[in-house]
């Protein structure tokens, strides 16, 4: 692969809620792509935050255990070997993420691990908060997903409320989280996950679809 790490990626954004994990999963699906679910990485970081006993707001000591934590996700996301997908989505998890992942030093640490991700996998869907505004900023299609309060908290998994949410979006980092100039944005309030999908495919314009395709599948396709 030639170009920056974005060049082949769909950055998908939006607030927690927003329905991003699953219609990555769907669009990665349509196009037969990979997935990354970014979120994911901050929060396993979390859970060895926690485990350590460290104190969330201890910038030197967090940034550290984000260098030393061995994330992999795969169908299940793992932590030094241990698979943590479900513990993830703890109400403990869900109460210190904003916290850890507000350290510089530990956006540094794992936004390089997405840019390496993105390059190994040779481009995919990549969904999180910052995908189009800091990671990739040279995306192909940036997608910026809003819902309305009461189906955002309605479609988190887990049994996260609405409070909870609201109280972890006003805490989040990018909590200036807003589109970018060049993003699609699209209020899934109301619309089936097909439906997005279906909406984000359709913009991705057909040169685009084969850059971020590769060439040997768009080649087999139109064959
Ligand atoms: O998408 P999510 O709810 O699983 O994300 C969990 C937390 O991680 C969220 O509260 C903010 C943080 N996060 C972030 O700061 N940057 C990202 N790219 C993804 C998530």
């Amino acid at each position: 692969m030639t170009g920056a790490p974005g060049s082949r990626v769909v950055a998908i954004d939006g607030p927690a809620g927003s329905g991003k994990s699953t219609v990555a999963r769907a669009v990665a699906d349509a196009l037969g792509v990979d997935v990354l679910d970014t979120g994911a990485m901050y929060r396993a970081v979390t859970i060895k935050v926690l485990d350590a006993g460290i104190d969330p707001t201890d910038a030197e000591a967090v940034t550290q255990v984000a260098e030393g934590a061995d994330i992999v996700l795969t169908d299940v996301v793992e932590l030094d070997g241990r698979d943590v997908t479900d513990e993830i989505r703890s109400p403990a998890v869900n109460a210190a993420v904003s916290t850890v992942s507000a350290h510089p030093g530990v956006r540094r640490v794992l936004i390089a691990q997405q840019r390496k991700w993105a390059e190994m996998h040779g481009g995919g869907v990549a969904e999180g908060r910052d995908m189009g505004a800091v990671v990739f900023p040279d995306a192909p299609l940036k997608v910026f997903l809003t819902a309305s309060p009461d189906e955002r908290a309605r479609r988190r998994s887990g049994d996260e409320t609405a409070a909870s949410i609201a109280q972890r979006d006003g805490r989040d980092v990018p909590s200036t989280l807003e589109p970018t100039a060049d993003a699609f944005v699209l209020d899934t309030t109301g619309m089936s996950v097909a439906e997005v999908v279906a909406a984000i495919v359709g913009r991705l314009p057909e040169a685009r679809r084969a850059d971020l395709l590769g060439e040997s599948q768009s080649e087999s396709e139109s064959a």
